[in-house]
């Protein structure tokens, strides 16, 4: 059975029984004696807690022997809640197989790259091509949807946690035979899989399927077309074992839909492309970076990669933390506002779930340090005063519910590309694909620019401005769909090294730059990479770093030129006319301080306009409602109040602002217009 993501499943657009904007969070009650529950639901309806996730992590409990379950507490939990109008997000807890699973598999505990067979003892370990964890994990889902498939509490599945997290692939013997039969599906013969990876390179010739294993640790660098299949395969392994726990549940319990929890950003290893496709809603786990003075750019940027892996469609915030985290070197505590101003962004960008993790602050195990709803201070504290808050500013949103968010550009993301880019013997170190993302999409926030991300074979043709600014890897479907765009219009920014390999890592013929050359009009002829730390002068007053390149110009005009450094008075930035579109290449890594040196007249050329008046730092996105309503975050980052130009009413205080607004230093004020 596929999945039933058309919608479906989501009853009025939104999960069956939820009314409201969700709020709540990772309930874990089996931690508690049953004397806490109680209160738990007195502060819970206190909080305005309307959705909870639970059972994530309790198959010890459910099965305390093979084949033997215990129900019970779980029915209490899920009455109370059902009493208290907590509409439930049920786990199936295939994260952690119990003691008795490991005892009598422990061939089952994955094998890392480098030959460690790893412990058990902590999570989401499992060998993902494991019969036996297949078998086991489906009999406990199976018991689950029998019991609760029909509970009038239940809103949603929550499969396993995280998938990929902490382990994505496993290099046992179990999971080499199932790669090769992978293999044997994608090539059909050894002759193409030998002339996908390059076999004939260092005598690696195979003759029989057999011969054929993990890409596991060896004496030096390995095969990478080898290694990138075999990310491939591990992506879709994990993939397997969530559809297999979700048919289960779609057979057993129809009606309800099935979710698991990405990391739009934290999992690099998950092509969630592929994963969004089989969920029936998106939801997302995010977590401030502590050391990134401007976290809050990070977490806009995931949640719009969320809202696009969703294709516009609302999304769940599955988890965020209250405060600090436990596992970062240095968990930074979340200020007053914060909190709100996290979630809110989150909101903004098209979220209609805000959830946490969790409830209630665990005394005991690895997470007792970690932020919670109900913290060890208890419900007399700053932070679930922030929460009830919070749940009540929620409670005031349910107009925002369904509406969509609009972006004026698209950023291509490609987890492949980033895989084989991260691959090693690369020719520069420094050259990070996720960081040029990332200073392109800072340029554009600090510009209210509200962008989605794309695949790069996804229709771009609704976006006035496409930016590839870290696109190694390109297949020939994805260039046609690249000159398709500029063709019929488009604006498309390139960033360096691009379009450089195909799907097997094999360099495209024709240059560095072989598969984008004759849509840029520009082959790079030596990429030129700098010394650490090195930088490189272009005209314009602007600075290059990490990278040059030689082009060669093949009808396109220069718009930069180098001053300095090793390509000295040859092109940097170029642009090439294709009837109403344009293509940009920038062959070296810009900045977000400079990046709008060569965005800015492209936006200009794509109508997208840029209000440089107002702070950089003041965060504006608007969600847009089928009747024409348009809903407007203003969330002030800065430490000093911001005049807004709005006319609209304050969705919150129902003050009518005709012309302009304060927006209070740290606070969020949404305007309906
Ligand atoms: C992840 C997990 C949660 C919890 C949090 C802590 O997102 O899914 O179970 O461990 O991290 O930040």
């Amino acid at each position: 059975m596929s999945n039933q993501s058309d919608q479906s499943l989501l009853k009025d657009g939104w999960l069956p029984g939820v009314k409201s904007v969700g709020f709540g969070g990772d309930y874990n009650p089996e931690q508690w004696p049953e004397e806490v529950w109680a209160e738990d639901l007195d502060l819970m309806r206190r909080a305005g807690v309307n959705l909870v996730s639970i059972g994530i992590f309790s198959w010890a409990l459910l099965e305390p022997r093979p084949g033997e379950f215990d129900f019970g507490w779980l029915d209490r939990v899920i009455e109370g809640l059902h009493g208290a109008g907590v509409r439930v997000d049920l786990g199936t807890p295939t994260t952690v197989p119990p003691a008795w699973f490991w005892q009598q598999n422990p061939h089952v505990r994955p094998v890392l790259r480098d030959g460690t067979v790893l412990a058990t003892g902590s999570r989401g370990i499992c060998c993902p091509s494991s019969p036996e964890y297949a078998e086991a994990s489906v009999r406990i889902t199976t018991e689950l949807a029998k019991r609760y498939g029909n509970h009038p509490a239940v809103s949603l599945w929550h499969v396993h946690n995280e998938y990929g997290a902490p382990i994505s692939e496993c290099y046992c013997e179990v999971s080499a035979a199932s790669f090769r039969e992978w293999l044997k599906a994608r090539y059909g013969t050894l002759d193409a899989l030998n002339a996908a990876w390059g076999t004939a390179f260092w005598g690696q010739t195979y003759y029989e399927w057999t011969q054929v294993g993990t890409p596991a640790l060896s004496g030096t660098s390995s095969n990478p077309a080898h290694r990138l299949d075999f990310a491939r395969f591990s992506n879709e392994e994990l993939i397997g074992c969530f559809t297999r726990e979700r048919d289960v549940l779609h057979e057993l319990a129809p009606g309800i839909p099935v979710t698991t929890n990405f990391m739009a950003t934290n999992c690099p290893s998950m092509d969630l492309w592929k994963w969004s496709a089989e969920v029936d809603v998106v939801a997302n786990d995010h977590y401030l970076t502590a050391a990134d003075p401007l976290s809050q750019v990070g977490l806009a940027l995931d949640a719009d990669l969320t809202r696009s892996l969703a294709g516009g469609r609302p999304w769940i915030l599955m988890e965020h933390s209250s405060s600090a985290v436990n596992w970062q070197p240095r968990n930074l505590a979340k200020r007053p506002g914060e909190m709100a101003r996290n979630s809110l962004s989150h909101l903004a960008r098209g979220a209609d779930a805000i959830l946490f993790f969790q409830w209630r602050a665990s005394r005991r195990g690895a997470e007792k340090f970690h932020s919670a709803m109900l913290p060890h201070a208890g419900a007399n504290s700053r932070v679930f005063g922030e929460i009830t808050q919070l749940g009540a500013t929620l409670g005031d949103l349910d107009a925002v519910l369904g509406s969509r968010v609009r972006a004026q550009a698209a950023i291509l993301w490609d987890w492949e590309s980033f895989w084989a880019q991260d691959l090693d013997w690369r020719p520069s170190v420094d050259l990070a694909p996720r960081q040029q993302v990332r200073e392109y999409y800072e340029r554009l926030w600090r510009d209210h620019v509200t962008v989605d991300f794309a695949h790069p074979t996804a229709d771009l043709s609704g976006y006035p401005v496409v930016l590839a600014p870290a696109s190694y890897l390109l297949t020939a479907e994805a260039v046609a769909n690249l000159t398709a765009y500029v063709e019929g219009g488009g604006h498309l920014v390139v960033g360096p090294f691009s379009g450089v390999v195909d799907q097997d890592d094999a360099v495209h013929p024709g240059g560095w730059n072989g598969a984008v050359r004759d849509l840029l009009q520009v082959s790079v002829e030596e990429v030129l990479p700098l010394p650490a730390e090195g930088q490189v002068a272009l005209t314009g007053d602007l600075k290059g770093r990490i990278w040059a390149e030689d082009l060669q110009l093949l009808g396109a005009e220069t718009i930069l030129e180098y001053l300095d450094g090793p390509a000295t008075g040859r092109a940097a930035v170029t642009r090439r006319t294709l009837g109403a579109g344009t293509a940009t290449y920038v062959s070296t890594v810009l900045d977000h301080q400079v990046l709008g040196a060569v965005l800015d007249p492209v936006l200009e050329r794509a109508g997208v306009t840029v209000d440089r008046d107002l702070p950089w730092d003041l965060e504006l996105v608007s969600r847009h409602a089928e009747d024409g309503t348009e809903y407007v975050f203003a969330i002030n980052h800065a430490t000093t109040p911001v005049d807004l130009r709005v006319d609209g009413t304050d969705l919150l205080t129902g003050e009518t602002c005709a012309g302009s607004a304060k927006i209070p230093a740290g606070s969020v004020r949404i305007f309906r217009r």
